[in-house]
């Protein structure tokens, strides 16, 4: 595997799991692969879990690791071009990309969307521009439209937990104060679409997702109708896609609470954190046996492990 950007750079969905699944036996057996290699992990947002987790994964390969928050201690880059650069941006992405890729045998990239424009955002171009420049294979670690890391984590999980084949997996919207960006439920819904689970999407009207991450697939808009006999409940908040970037709802009934989840099969909950609590998801159902919030964190090493196996093997 080259680079790490969606669910299409693994070689196949089962080579995924079963690799994840050895390094999750085994986390300690493939030091030789990551010995005097670098992995360097660039982020241009906030970040815990992805953090933590990304840099104890390159660590359980044998690699060093290096952190930077572009935004603290860096100098600030311009990522257009064309632009006259007389703002307070002194350095640009074509040069900074190749720089740190000559420092790194590997990049881990986290450039949110930047809700200015949807057609920038969709095109990933701040992401792009590392896959093109950096000489290097690069690793999303959750970028305008995806966060594939997340993702896999998420797949590993339903697998780990599931009690039948092909569960039935709901994602719903929650309401949030904040505008979030699409990339979550973008990438958990183009991940699930290449299993066999029964997925259902749930949202109020006008927060439909982009047609080339939904597929085939058609909004449920009648929340309690979409959790019934649910598996998995996955909630997340994004901002309207139609409406670029905007809030239309902060409808509480949409918060998952006892009353929802009481018409599921006693579904898990799962939720990619950090979550609003009494926003999102009540203290009752993330608090309960069937909140699986921690274990699904926690595979975050494990898929950004496997990920990082494959790309040692191919270098
Ligand atoms: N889920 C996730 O990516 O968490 P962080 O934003 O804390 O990295």
């Amino acid at each position: 595997m080259k680079h790490f950007t969606s669910v299409y750079d693994l070689p196949s969905l089962e080579m995924g799991l079963q690799e994840a699944f050895e390094v999750k036996k085994h986390p300690y057996d493939f030091q030789h692969l990551g010995k005097n290699k670098t992995m360097i992990l660039l982020f241009f947002n906030s970040s815990l879990r992805t953090r933590l987790s990304t840099q104890k994964a390159a660590e359980n390969m044998g690699m060093k690791v290096m952190v930077l928050d572009v935004n603290q201690g860096a100098w600030k880059l311009e990522t257009e071009r064309g632009v006259i650069m007389d703002g307070d941006k002194a350095e640009h992405l074509l040069e900074a990309v190749p720089v740190i890729g000559s420092y790194a045998d590997v990049i881990g990239v986290r450039s949110f969307a930047q809700f200015e424009s949807r057609d920038d955002d969709y095109n990933e171009i701040i992401l792009n521009q590392f896959v093109q420049y950096a000489g290097v294979p690069v690793v999303s670690m959750e970028a305008a439209t995806r966060h594939p890391l997340q993702s896999f984590a998420d797949h590993i999980t339903i697998e780990e937990y599931k009690k039948k084949p092909n569960p039935k997996v709901v994602l719903t919207w929650a309401p949030h104060p904040r505008a979030l960006p699409q990339a979550v439920p973008n990438s958990f819904v183009e991940w699930m679409r290449q299993t066999d689970y029964e997925l259902v999407v749930t949202h109020p009207e006008g927060y439909e997702l982009a047609p080339e991450f939904m597929g085939e697939v058609k909004p449920e808009y009648d929340q309690m109708k979409a959790f019934e006999g649910a598996d998995f409940i996955y909630a997340k908040n994004w901002a309207s896609y139609t409406h670029y970037g905007k809030i239309l709802s902060k409808d509480m009934n949409w918060t998952v609470s006892d009353r929802q989840m009481a018409v599921t099969r006693e579904a898990k909950f799962m939720h990619c954190l950090p979550v609003r609590r009494n926003m999102v998801v009540s203290d009752s159902v993330i608090e309960s046996p069937n909140s699986i919030v921690i274990p699904e964190a926690a595979n975050r090493v494990v898929s950004a492990q496997a990920v990082l196996k494959m790309i040692l093997e191919s270098l």
